[in-house]
């Protein structure tokens, strides 16, 4: 069937009206239709807004802004089928989202989009979908909500080759773990994190790493050209941290923060999302709150920071509103051929090492023995005064050597009799890390 595609990439930028179409009318979606509303651009028109239930949110107090003449809906097809130019979507989730954009895609809308899950799974081909059919696809809020951490790294920094990027790109997280360097406990800073509403009532895809995992497979398409299997990405929950690891921590000059970090070497990526220490020197230790931050460093131009708002209404509302003018500008972004990249976790770095036990005498001899035995050696030992023997929580950290290595001694050293937890294994993030 032979479809008369109306494009905006086709369009010249003196043409008629941009016609919007914002599908959602959460956090998000009300943001930008008041942002639209606040600051009138001119060429850009909202005419539909699509979301279930559709009457509650006319309603709502977020409606106000938004101009009589868009058309409330909850019948999809009522956007599918329209003149509109522009979908922006701000639903969330891959079901039934790529479909309807595919939909969207294929009848030559261009897509804005701030959906993290569906640009790191499925943003491949739904790249090649909107080029095949001359129209954009754009997510630049899809990471660091209104950091433009995405626009700055196609615009500003492809032509530098990026080697490496780490960042804490997840706001609940970071709240989290920057209030607990100041002695909460997890427990608490996470209740109230919910309370605040930065934090889910299941907590499990900001604390165990999936949510930053996925903004970590975007950023190493953008910045290191390497597609990524989110699943392949190893990921390490934040729930294991205590408040000793903060006194322990800043012992070695560090705090701890969750941190996604990607290196290429060759064909191979190295990348992980981990809680790890991080040098106080470092600008990703400043990073307190909901902030978000990204260094990226190049081989020519060094390395560069991002940082600001990782996510809110507005801060996000503002980049998918910058994305939406740059289409309706018809501007193009950078391309730059992307590989498919085995991913590995695998990096060479110091260790720090948490153990809580029942003390006895030789412990420190059968942790040194089980560490001599895959060849990590042993840089410090810590023990701070004040604990109970009964529970007694030291510190080991290692000279560099591979993750893998010190989890091979680890599994043996959880075995012995006196260990009361699981001990905690942590890479310590230097400047000069190299993967293996
Ligand atoms: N919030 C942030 O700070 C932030 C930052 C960066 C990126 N993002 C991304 O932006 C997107 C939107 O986030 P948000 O925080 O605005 O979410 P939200 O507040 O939950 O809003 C989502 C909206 O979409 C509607 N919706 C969801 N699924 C639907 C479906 N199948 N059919 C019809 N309507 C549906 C929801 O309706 P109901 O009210 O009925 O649930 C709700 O109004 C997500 O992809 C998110 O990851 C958010």
């Amino acid at each position: 069937m032979a479809t008369k595609k109306k494009s905006v990439a086709k369009k010249k930028p003196t043409d008629s009206t941009v016609k919007v179409a914002l599908l959602g009318f959460g956090t998000v979606g009300s943001s930008v239709a008041q942002v639209l509303a606040a600051s009138k651009f001119p060429g850009v028109e909202l005419t539909h807004i699509f979301n279930r239930s559709v009457e509650r949110k006319r309603s709502s107090a977020a409606a106000k802004a938004v101009p009589a003449s868009v058309v409330w809906t909850e019948n999809i097809e009522d956007v599918l089928k329209s003149n509109v130019d522009v979908v922006v979507e701000l639903m969330g989730g891959l079901n039934p989202v790529e479909g309807w954009l595919r939909k969207a895609l294929s009848s030559g809308k261009s897509v804005v989009t701030a959906n993290k899950q569906l640009i790191a799974y499925r943003g491949a081909n739904l790249a090649r979908l909107a080029a095949s059919n001359n129209v954009h696809l754009a997510y630049g809020a899809a990471v660091a909500g209104g950091v433009p951490v995405i626009p700055g790294m196609l615009q500003g920094l492809g032509g530098d080759q990026v080697t490496r990027l780490s960042g804490i790109v997840n706001g609940t997280c970071n709240y989290i773990l920057s209030r607990m360097e100041s002695g909460a406990d997890y427990a608490t800073v996470l209740a109230d994190a919910q309370q605040l509403g930065y934090a889910e009532a299941d907590p499990s895809a900001d604390v165990d790493g999936f949510d930053a995992r996925a903004k970590l497979c975007i950023l190493s398409r953008i910045a290191l050209h390497a597609e990524l299997d989110p699943d392949a990405v190893l990921t390490q929950t934040i729930s294991t941290i205590e408040a000793i690891d903060f006194t322990y921590a800043k012992e070695l000059n560090c705090t701890i923060r969750q941190i996604s970090r990607a290196q290429r070497e060759g064909t191979v990526v190295h990348a992980r999302v981990a809680p790890m220490l991080v040098p106080l020197s470092s600008p990703l230790a400043w990073s307190h709150g909901t902030q978000n931050m990204v260094v990226s460093s190049g081989r020519f131009g060094g390395d560069v920071v991002f940082s600001g708002h990782g996510a809110g209404g507005e801060p996000t509302a503002v980049a998918v509103v910058s994305d939406l003018l740059a289409v309706a500008q018809n501007c193009r972004t950078v391309q730059l051929p992307v590989r498919k990249r085995s991913v590995t976790g695998e990096f060479m770095a110091p260790h720090y090492l948490r153990f809580v036990v029942d003390d006895k005498p030789g412990i420190v001899s059968s942790i040194a023995g089980a560490l001599a035995k895959v060849g990590a050696n042993i840089d410090s030992l810590l023990q701070r005064p004040g604990h109970p023997k009964h529970r007694l929580p030291f510190v080991v950290t290692t000279e560099p050597c591979l993750t893998s290595t010190v989890e091979k001694a680890i599994a043996s050293i959880a075995k012995l009799d006196c260990m009361l937890e699981r001990p905690l294994c942590l890479q310590i993030l230097v400047p000069e890390d190299k993967p293996q």
